[in-house]
């Protein structure tokens, strides 16, 4: 009998034709975002699940679906799974990192550039039919990127190829804080220096953030470190909702504590603060850093690469591609 998989959302007809190459597939075509009963509910008998932030693989649904061997998540981010409580179970996990680094990176530089030079909000005055005159001194004047101090917080992969970005492409001096310093060649790559956190929200001009999120990581930026900040700066996020307390960045966005943000996630998104969408000087986006046509079908092959591997198939039987728990594997 071939393994069973849950496949919880929408994907590609080519991910789904190669996933039933190997295994039986049980398949939500009308996309639907299920509670975490209904996901319990289907993945009663599945050995392996092919699963998307929208959905908590927590400590509940595994003591209910004990039969679960692989939870394999499109997205190089997994703050949505227990990998401690998989792990403990032998559940292996994996991500989809490598194959959105850079694609995400444009994403990023590009929400940066549009928050500095006020895009959105100039182009809402024009649908709004404001744009009555053109004005020379005080219409949407921004700040400028190149020539500015780019700070990076969170400096994986992604966070270099922003860094690159900046460096090679718009003269930009690089500062960033991550929890480790990288190695030499590494920030030699990037032309990135490193700082401490405080340095970091003080001197740069456009802030971006890249960490992984986690409880350490919970509203790292709060009204206190926005305080730091230049009031010309701007903040954006294409990390995770939670790294930023929203409310607090809304009310510092109103009274000109920063001039402006960029935001691509937001803390129990699909929902948005309020108080976010009210303020003019912010740039929104619904969490689509990877959503290029090419990378969104790169992530969704990998992961299905990585259920049919981790479920002993395949060409790489025992060896799914990029695991987030190896140890699973030694086991
Ligand atoms: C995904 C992401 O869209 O890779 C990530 O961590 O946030 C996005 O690329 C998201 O994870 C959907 O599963």
């Amino acid at each position: 009998m071939r393994p069973s998989i849950l496949v919880t959302r929408a994907t590609f007809s080519e991910v789904t034709d190669r996933l039933r190459q190997y295994l039986d597939v049980t398949y939500n075509p009308a996309d639907t975002v299920w509670k975490p009963a209904q996901l319990v509910d289907r993945l009663h008998g599945k050995v392996g699940v092919m699963s998307t932030g929208s959905e908590r693989i927590d400590v509940a649904l595994l003591d209910a679906c004990p039969q679960l061997k692989a939870v394999c998540n499109v997205g190089v981010g997994y703050n949505n799974v227990d990998v401690a409580a998989c792990t403990a179970r032998g559940v292996l996990v994996t991500n989809t990192p490598d194959v959105l680094t850079e694609t995400t990176a444009d994403f990023g530089f590009a929400l940066m550039m549009a928050t500095a030079r006020r895009m959105t909000e100039s182009e809402r005055f024009v649908r709004r039919g404001e744009w009555t005159k053109t004005g020379i001194y005080d219409q949407f004047v921004g700040s400028d990127v190149h020539g500015a101090t780019l700070g990076i917080l969170g400096m994986g992969r992604i966070g270099q190829a922003i860094a690159r970005r900046g460096a090679l492409g718009f003269g930009m001096r690089v500062i960033y804080h991550n929890r480790s310093r990288l190695a030499a060649e590494h920030e030699a790559d990037s032309r990135a220096t490193y700082v401490d956190k405080a340095t970091l929200l003080r001197e740069a001009d456009h802030l971006v953030l890249v960490l992984p999120y986690s409880k350490e990581s919970h509203h790292t930026i709060g009204a206190s470190e926005l305080a730091l900040m230049k009031p010309s700066a701007t903040l954006t996020n294409i990390a995770r909702g939670g790294i930023v307390d929203d409310a607090a960045l809304a009310a510092a966005l109103r009274s000109g504590t920063i001039a402006a943000a960029g935001l691509d996630v937001f803390e129990g998104e699909p929902t948005v603060h309020p108080d976010l969408l009210t303020v003019p000087n912010i740039v929104i986006t619904p969490h689509i850093g990877s959503a290029s046509v090419r990378t969104r079908h790169a992530m969704a092959q990998l992961t299905a690469d990585n259920l049919i591997a981790a479920l002993g198939c395949g060409p790489n039987a025992g060896r799914a591609l990029t695991p987030v728990n190896p140890q699973v594997l030694e086991r």
